[in-house]
């Protein structure tokens, strides 16, 4: 553990050039780790948390696939677990000034872009988000009592969601890649961060196996009663409503008309390049429709039901 990270970057690198590769849509490869398909530099951020991180019992982990709700849910716990320190109410809240994916530290992605970051800088609790599947936590993410909010959405928005995503990203790149081709390899669970059934399903089974640790929520959820939600969040990590507070202006202030239309969200970039508009597009259930034929939106649902199949999970 004590390995200079030069070397652990050269180790992680064997590593990685060992792996099942595949070409992927978005990035010239993808790489099989535990189950996952991933690209190389989030891979690489994961091996690094896995060596390097140690949870404490007070954190809060938001575990989401990619484009399932991710900006939200970062917003509103953000929001909520800082209630006191930053009123909704004073006018100027860190979410008003600033995008949520940089108040709320993406560990892969830190851990890719800073190897030595050091997570115990961050305030009390500390807040943090990966897409990480169960399987693949970090040892004591899942041995201390740190709590995990985990955030599913429905498997066709999501797809659609990370199609138009990966194309304002890169346009080029996915020009020549034809929608038929991804949704096949969306369904075989080769893309990136694939497959997506089986991470929502080790967190839902998690979840059930352990409530107090694993709190599961859904995008659809969020959008038909987010006020509900938002209280059922708070509880989870200990931070509950009282009868008196009001839990509407957070979610006034975490709505995606209110985060949308702020500068900082409309302008901005986050260090890493991508800019801060690409994760607001239209925020809606059921936005597949207008980019997924019925042929298309049939292949997911079959996936969906052999996989979801006896688990109690719908969509
Ligand atoms: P769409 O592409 O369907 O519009 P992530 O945050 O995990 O990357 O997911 C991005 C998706 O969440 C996008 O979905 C985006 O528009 C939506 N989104 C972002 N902020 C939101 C908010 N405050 N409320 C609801 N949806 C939001």
């Amino acid at each position: 553990d004590d390995a200079p990270t030069s070397f652990l970057l050269g180790e992680t690198r064997d590593l990685i050039s060992s792996l099942p590769s595949e070409k992927g849509w978005l990035v010239s490869q993808i790489y099989q780790f535990q189950g996952r398909w991933h690209t190389e530099a989030l891979l690489q951020g994961i091996l690094t948390c896995q060596k390097h991180f140690k949870a404490k019992d007070s954190d809060i982990i938001l575990v989401t696939n990619p484009k399932s709700g991710t900006t939200w849910l970062k917003s509103l716990v953000f929001a909520l677990i800082n209630r006191h320190k930053f009123p909704v109410s004073s006018g100027d809240h860190p979410l008003l000034v600033t995008n949520p994916h940089l108040l709320v530290p993406f560990m892969e992605g830190v851990y890719y872009e800073s190897p030595d970051f050091d997570f115990s800088l961050l305030p009390f609790p500390r807040l943090m988000n990966t897409h990480i599947s169960h399987l693949s936590l970090p040892e004591s993410v899942k041995s201390s009592s740190c709590k995990i909010v985990y955030c599913c959405r429905n498997p066709k928005d999501m797809f659609v969601s990370l199609w138009h995503f990966g194309k304002k990203l890169a346009p080029q790149e996915t020009a020549d890649y034809p929608i038929e081709k991804a949704v096949e390899a969306f369904c075989q669970g080769k893309f990136i961060a694939g497959p997506f059934w089986d991470h929502v399903l080790e967190y839902w089974y998690a979840s059930l196996e352990n409530p107090n640790k694993v709190l599961f929520v859904t995008y659809e959820e969020l959008k038909k009663q987010t006020e509900v939600e938002v209280k059922r969040i708070a509880e989870f990590i200990g931070c509950g409503f009282t009868a008196e507070e009001e839990v509407s202006e957070i979610v006034k202030l975490c709505s995606f008309e209110s985060l949308s239309s702020l500068e900082v969200n409309k302008q901005g970039k986050l260090p890493n390049g991508i800019e801060t508009n690409a994760f607001f597009r239209k925020g809606e259930t059921g936005g597949w429709r207008d980019t997924l034929s019925e042929s298309l939106a049939d292949a997911i649902d079959r996936t969906t039901e052999e996989k979801f199949g006896g688990s109690g999970l719908k969509f």
